[in-house]
């Protein structure tokens, strides 16, 4: 008997951090993989799956230009329940905190089917911080029956919240799982990339998104435009990101271009060498916070908070929010004082092994074998409820 999982996704952090997963549910026998891509994102999670060479069994192309968090909620309940109608999974994977993740667990909920969350139990418990994730990734921790932690502190998080610790298992970040498998493959910078990254330059490697700090970002940005006017062997690369309201910002904030370089969003093993080769990043990005520490970076966190404090307590990174002044202050110091660089820099990745995809798996077949005795006697195609 085998257990149908369903794997829903749709931006494209959650494309990096669950390929390594429904890779692994494709190689497993008694699994059958159906694979969701919402498209919440487009030409950013095309990128993704294009190098991860997956391709979705369904593409329910939800994304609007600027459209609102209430109409991408409505497309997403829209496209989602008539595929769980259809495939009846047994269970559904979901990730992290984004849209996707919020409305695909409560879609499962509302068919008994159970969700497994992956990336569960990060927290900063302020509602508004990050805006709106914060708030999904407790509902998904409602919502979900099991919970993929990343670190034992995410464990004990969700413990706090009356989870059931049999249903929770340790298993590090997939996203280390993902960097290993693309910083293995051969590279070779080419094009402008090139002639910016081998420069003799100090690479400062930019990335911000994130909603609740849209109106904040532009003392982020002085920040980094007072540090390049400082510093002439320093220069800023900052992939920016799709979303039309934080290009504009860009646009508007950095108006002497000389040693910034404003590129578009890169794909993921591009990224990936640019952060490889970079001095240092500033960045409010969660996945950048993970795996800036596995190529020893140090990050500045351009946010108020963090849910990523395993890193602050490693040394890896420091939170500094939208502050122009701590912005130059610590870039300052990392930039000047060998010593606190190389402090921050060789600090120990605490996010995973480039285990966890496999941990997930085996965790999920277990399940299936616990539960298979009690269910069987009912049905012989539903294992988990
Ligand atoms: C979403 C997630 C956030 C995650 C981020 C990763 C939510 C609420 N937020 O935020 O948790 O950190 O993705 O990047 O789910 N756009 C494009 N092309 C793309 C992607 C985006 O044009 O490939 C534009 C569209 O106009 C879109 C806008 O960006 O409407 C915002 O995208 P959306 O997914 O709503 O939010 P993000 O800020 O990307
Ligand atoms: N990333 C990428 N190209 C870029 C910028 C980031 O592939 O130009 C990757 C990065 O390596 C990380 C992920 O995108 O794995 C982070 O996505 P983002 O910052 O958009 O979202 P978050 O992690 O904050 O949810």
């Amino acid at each position: 008997m085998t257990a149908k999982i369903m794997t829903l996704l749709g931006t494209r952090p959650e494309g990096i951090k669950m390929a390594p997963v429904v890779k692994e549910i494709e190689r497993t026998d008694n699994l059958i993989s159906i694979f969701v891509n919402t498209a919440q994102h487009r030409e950013m999670i095309d990128q993704v799956l294009d190098l991860f060479q997956l391709v979705p069994e369904y593409d329910l192309n939800v994304m609007r230009p600027k459209q609102r968090l209430e109409e991408l909620t409505m497309r997403l309940f829209q496209g989602i329940t008539p595929i769980l109608e259809k495939e009846k999974p047994d269970m559904v994977l979901v990730h992290g905190d984004t849209t996707t993740t919020f409305v695909g667990a409560y879609a499962a909920f509302l068919q008994q089917i159970p969700v497994g969350h992956i990336e569960a139990g990060l927290r900063t418990n302020h509602m508004y911080s990050p805006f709106p994730e914060e708030l999904n990734r407790q509902l998904v921790g409602r919502l979900a029956t099991y919970h993929f932690a990343v670190t034992e502190a995410n464990k004990q998080n969700l413990l706090k919240e009356n989870v059931a610790e049999k249903n929770i298992a340790v298993v590090g970040n997939t996203v280390i799982d993902a960097l290993l498998e693309i910083t293995s493959r051969h590279y070779q910078f080419e094009g402008e990339l090139a002639s910016i990254i081998h420069s003799t330059k100090k690479t400062i490697l930019v990335t911000t998104h994130r909603r609740e700090n849209i109106d904040e970002l532009k003392h982020v940005y002085r920040a980094i435009q007072r540090i390049v006017e400082q510093h002439e062997d320093v220069q800023v690369v900052f992939p920016v990101h799709k979303n039309p309201l934080i290009r504009q910002k860009v646009m508007r904030e950095f108006v002497d271009m000389k040693q910034i370089y404003l590129i578009e969003p890169l794909d993921y093993e591009e990224f990936l060498h640019v952060l490889k080769h970079c001095y240092m990043v500033i960045t409010d990005s969660g996945g950048i916070q993970e795996e800036a520490p596995a190529l020893g970076k140090p990050v500045l966190v351009a946010r108020d908070t963090t849910e990523r404090p395993e890193g602050i307590d490693a040394g890896t990174s420091k939170v500094v929010g939208t502050s122009e002044e701590k912005i130059v202050a610590l870039c300052e110091q990392l930039l000047r004082d060998e010593a606190a660089y190389n402090e921050m820099a060789n600090a120990p990745n605490p996010f995973g092994d480039g285990y966890s995809a496999k941990q997930i798996v085996h965790t999920i077949q277990s399940l299936a074998e616990e539960t298979r005795a009690i269910y069987q006697r009912n049905t012989d195609e539903v294992i988990y409820r």
